[in-house]
């Protein structure tokens, strides 16, 4: 029998949290197959008051797809595949502090991004969401023909991202450049979204970067209207999984001063289509 969850949506536009598991232990195949139902209907979820160690948030991430390193910023030791998003008292920068979706410069892309909260400022350091299916579903007929057959080029180096991981990556000489359609169908739903992010989105495949900004400037602005966001209180031992076929996400940088400490693991994905 499939198992029934609390589910508890935030925002009308995406994202809902699950109570009454506990990620430690709760893990059937039946409580899983309906943990990715609630994800792929609400395209990012959360779970609160999680006490995991690393080997447990690794195991939880495992129950849901593949995990992979991130090129830019070492693991941590023994679990490579979990990255440390830090921002201490004294940066001013915070890592993810725009609007993007994950690693589009890999030509595989994950599929989705766990956060734990570790550690917190005593306000702020929310993070936010957009939904990219209600982005592409509410442009005009015109300008959808008009996207569906361009792709863009991402680039790992575009200064909006490079300087979000400022004093922090070991490994910025590497350049990673992927190219993607700019609207995707979703795998799993079957559903169209708008694919482009401010943070790697350089410009259109075949097009100078003159030529692609002013649609492009446009396509930035239209996907992170208001009423396709939601936006995310954390606290210790909250969890995040999010997907990144369908979704954005940005760190809110206000709260210079405190330290916060997330630690991330991203899951493999597939050649968008
Ligand atoms: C990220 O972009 O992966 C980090 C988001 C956050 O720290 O809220």
């Amino acid at each position: 029998m499939a198992a029934t969850l609390d589910v508890r949506p935030i925002a009308g536009a995406l994202g809902a949290e699950i109570h009454g598991i506990d990620l430690a232990r709760d893990l059937t195949d039946d409580l899983l197959g309906a943990i990715r139902q609630a994800f792929l209907d609400h395209l990012v979820v959360f779970f609160r008051d999680q006490s995991l160690s690393s080997a447990q948030f690794m195991a939880f991430a495992r129950c849901i797809g593949k995990p992979i390193t991130y090129p830019f910023v070492p693991g941590l030791e023994g679990f490579p595949e979990i990255t440390a998003v830090v921002k201490r008292p004294d940066q001013t920068v915070a890592f993810g502090g725009n609007w993007h979706t994950d690693t589009t410069y890999f030509p595989e892309p994950p599929m989705a991004t766990m956060l734990i909260a570790r550690e917190l400022p005593p306000r702020g350091g929310d993070t936010q969401f957009a939904n990219q299916y209600s982005a592409y579903d509410s442009l005009s007929d015109g300008m959808k023909s008009l996207l569906s057959g361009l792709r863009w080029v991402s680039r790992s180096d575009k200064a909006e991202a490079s300087r979000t991981r400022e004093d922090r990556a070991t490994a910025e000489r590497t350049v990673l450049i992927a190219d993607h359609p700019v609207v995707r169908t979703h795998p799993e739903t079957g559903r169209k979204s708008l694919y482009v992010n401010l943070a790697h989105t350089a410009h259109f495949l075949g097009m100078t970067e003159e030529e692609s900004m002013p649609l492009l400037q446009f396509l930035f602005r239209h996907q992170a209207r208001p009423e396709f966001t939601c936006r995310f209180r954390w606290a210790p031992g909250s969890v995040a999984l999010w997907d990144n076929r369908c979704t954005l996400h940005q760190a809110i940088n206000d709260y210079n001063g405190f330290r916060r400490e997330m630690q991330r693991i991203t899951l493999s994905g597939d050649v968008p289509v």
